[in-house]
């Protein structure tokens, strides 16, 4: 199965085996289907236990589907033989960077993905060296890890995952433990890879000011895709947002709010840019503005 997509789920369902054996045979996820296409950078919200790491970790292999398939550039997940093939394809990032640092320095953290794949020293060197360019780390390839901000080590995570050349970078809240300022770094270093070397990203997050500035923003809730759009189609719908127990990015809700109180506001808007071109028109009695 070839095609421009580089994930397909089919009706996946995934029940853990503890939930199978002791609890109640509980699906962590009932019944997912949904295509990646190739470039495509995808955020995926929900609220705790919706599902999304679930979903992550299948996409990684980590987990096998219980029922239904996935294919990450045509191949089965659960064909054995190219486990190693689909882990070089989607490399994950994870939520606590300390849980990922292994080296004692920072270009030999870097170089343990390409090592552990085979690939030959001079090319690890290459890898190593474009990777750390890639995410501005390149300074700091002599440090200690662990001695490390918290955002320049999720970089250096992020260094290591490319460094297997991925297609598909999956960022599990990798974002979640840094501060606007740390978060700001990773994310403008993880679109641009998107913008100029078309790497397809699947971003997992509770930020929706991040889910904004994707091309598609995917709603898991209770195992289930229940909205799928641009961020724009999926946060005009505030109220099922919120019923969901989730946020809309802030000046999306204050469009809302204007509009509750009787303003006639002429479009969504997920931004604050937007906003402000809306309201320009508005002060200076632009055209687009309904007055009824
Ligand atoms: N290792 C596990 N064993 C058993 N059940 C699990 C395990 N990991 C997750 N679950 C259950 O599966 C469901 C989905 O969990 P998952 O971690 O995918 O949610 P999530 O959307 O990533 O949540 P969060 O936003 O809190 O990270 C939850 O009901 C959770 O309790
Ligand atoms: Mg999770």
């Amino acid at each position: 199965m070839r095609n421009e997509n580089i994930i397909n789920s089919i009706d996946v369902e995934y029940v853990y085996p503890s939930h199978f054996e002791k609890v109640d045979g509980t699906k962590a996820l009932k019944g997912v289907s949904l295509d990646i296409k190739k470039g495509q950078f995808v955020v995926v919200i929900g609220r705790n236990g919706s599902g999304k790491s679930t979903y992550a970790r299948l996409l990684n292999a980590l987990l096998l589907p219980s029922k239904g398939v996935i294919y990450i550039n045509g191949i089965d997940t659960k064909e054995e033989n190219n486990l190693w093939e689909i882990r070089k394809t989607c490399g994950m990032v994870f939520q606590n960077p300390d849980n990922q640092i292994i080296g004692t320095t920072v270009e030999e953290d870097t170089a343990f993905g390409p090592e552990n794949l085979g690939v030959e020293p001079s090319e690890i060197r290459r890898r190593v060296d474009a990777s750390l360019d890639a995410v501005g780390m390149s300074e700091y390839k002599l440090h200690a890890p662990h001695l490390l901000s918290g955002g320049q080590k999720q970089r250096v995570s992020i260094a290591g995952i490319l460094a297997m050349k991925p297609e598909c970078l999956i960022l599990d809240e990798a974002t979640a433990m840094l501060d606007p300022g740390g978060r700001k770094e990773v994310l403008e270093v993880v679109h641009r890879l998107n913008r100029e070397e078309k790497l397809t990203v699947i971003h997992i997050t509770h930020h929706m000011e991040e889910a904004r500035l994707a091309d598609r923003v995917v709603v898991i809730d209770a195992g289930r895709i229940v909205l799928d759009g641009k961020p724009k189609e999926v946060f005009s719908n505030v109220e099922g947002i919120k019923a969901m127990g989730l946020d809309v990015p802030q000046v999306t809700e204050l469009f809302y709010e204007l509009r509750k109180a009787g303003l006639k506001l002429p479009e969504d808007v997920v931004d604050i840019d937007e906003a402000v071109a809306v309201f320009r028109r508005l002060y200076y009695g632009g055209a687009n503005v309904n007055k009824d």
